[in-house]
């Protein structure tokens, strides 16, 4: 039984193999650009096609919504968080929407853990020093880090990105703790050997170093405010790979400049593709470009899913990856 291949356009470039594939497969409009597909395009875009696929730069809002026509069926977004879409409403509309999970997960964990090092270890700083010409002498005195082995690490939010950690966490000989809406299961409590702290203020007071790895949205904004940021110990790093909106950036500066905290690794921001100024230029902040899944494997695994729940819903049965309100 042969079907009849749906409208499909991309708001942003993707790996040729995932473009070639769904060429293949739909009818596929590419974005060539590197840049994402403004957003006045996207909306024309929306109201042209079976299914639009987003990313993490297309806010799917009041706006789209009232603006997309009723052509549109799916939004197949290429990324795990979806926090930039209005789910509800999407739902509310009669457009299904899908995101990439479980596809990242290793690749940001990977990344946390090497920020977690970086930081610790003052990677970025030494290799400036040396890039400028800087390094004179080995001096016992010099360039000192801290320790990470025996030290113990927080994770707010414990889904697959935050186990993935811990498994890497345990394995540098850190003793791991978690806060969650809820506990893990026994099992993997177990496997991760993970102490479960109800109260994330007290987790914090206690940690060496504290990670992000929960969703963004409204749920977590500002989760980590300037009060909640003040309960760190001075000695303490954060690490954020997850979504900007969690922790407060203006009062992250203040604390870092302050040293009321040892340091930060930061993946993404409040306002991504702009940086709060007063984070530019610490010394004690690592400063990422938002690329934690950035790896060829993800992004190849990404577009597979994309491919896939959006094949799904051309051979008219339900997605694998449908996000529900
Ligand atoms: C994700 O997959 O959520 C990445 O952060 C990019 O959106």
């Amino acid at each position: 039984m042969s079907t009849a291949k749906l409208k499909v356009i991309l708001t942003i470039k993707l790996p040729d193999a995932v473009e070639t594939r769904m060429r293949e497969l739909f009818n596929t409009t590419l974005w060539l650009f590197m840049t994402p597909m403004p957003r006045d395009r996207m909306i024309e875009a929306a109201r042209d096609c079976d299914v639009l696929v987003t990313s993490i730069n297309d806010p799917i809002d009041a706006e789209f919504f009232a603006n997309c026509g009723d052509r549109l069926k799916m939004i197949a977004n290429f990324g795990v968080g979806y926090d930039h879409i209005d789910i509800n409403a999407a739902t509310e509309q009669g457009i299904m929407v899908t995101n990439t999970p479980g596809v990242l997960t290793e690749d940001t964990a990977e990344m946390t853990m090497g920020l977690i090092m970086a930081v610790s270890r003052r990677f970025v700083e030494g290799a400036e020093l040396v890039q400028k010409g800087e390094f004179s002498a080995w001096s016992p005195t010099f360039m000192l880090g801290r320790r990470i082995f025996g030290k113990r690490l927080g994770i707010i939010g414990m889904g697959r990105i935050g186990q993935a950690l811990a498994r890497r966490a345990r394995a540098f000989g850190m003793s791991v703790h978690y806060h969650n809406r809820k506990p893990v299961s026994a099992r993997v409590s177990d496997e991760l050997g993970a102490t479960y702290w109800d109260d994330l203020d007290q987790m914090l007071s206690r940690m060496d170093v504290v990670s992000i790895n929960a969703p963004g949205g409204a749920g977590t904004h500002h989760l980590l405010n300037a009060e909640r940021l003040s309960k760190l110990q001075p000695h303490a790093i954060l690490v954020n790979t997850a979504r900007g909106q969690i922790v407060d950036e203006r009062a992250l500066a203040a604390m870092l400049r302050n040293k009321q905290i040892a340091g930060v690794g930061l993946d993404v921001y409040e306002r991504e593709p702009a940086i709060n100024p007063e984070l530019i230029g610490l010394p004690n902040a690592i400063l990422l470009p938002h690329m934690a899944s950035s790896t060829i494997e993800a992004r190849q695994d990404m577009g597979d899913r994309v491919i896939l729940n959006i094949k799904t819903h051309q051979d008219g049965h339900r997605p694998p990856d449908r996000v529900i309100p």
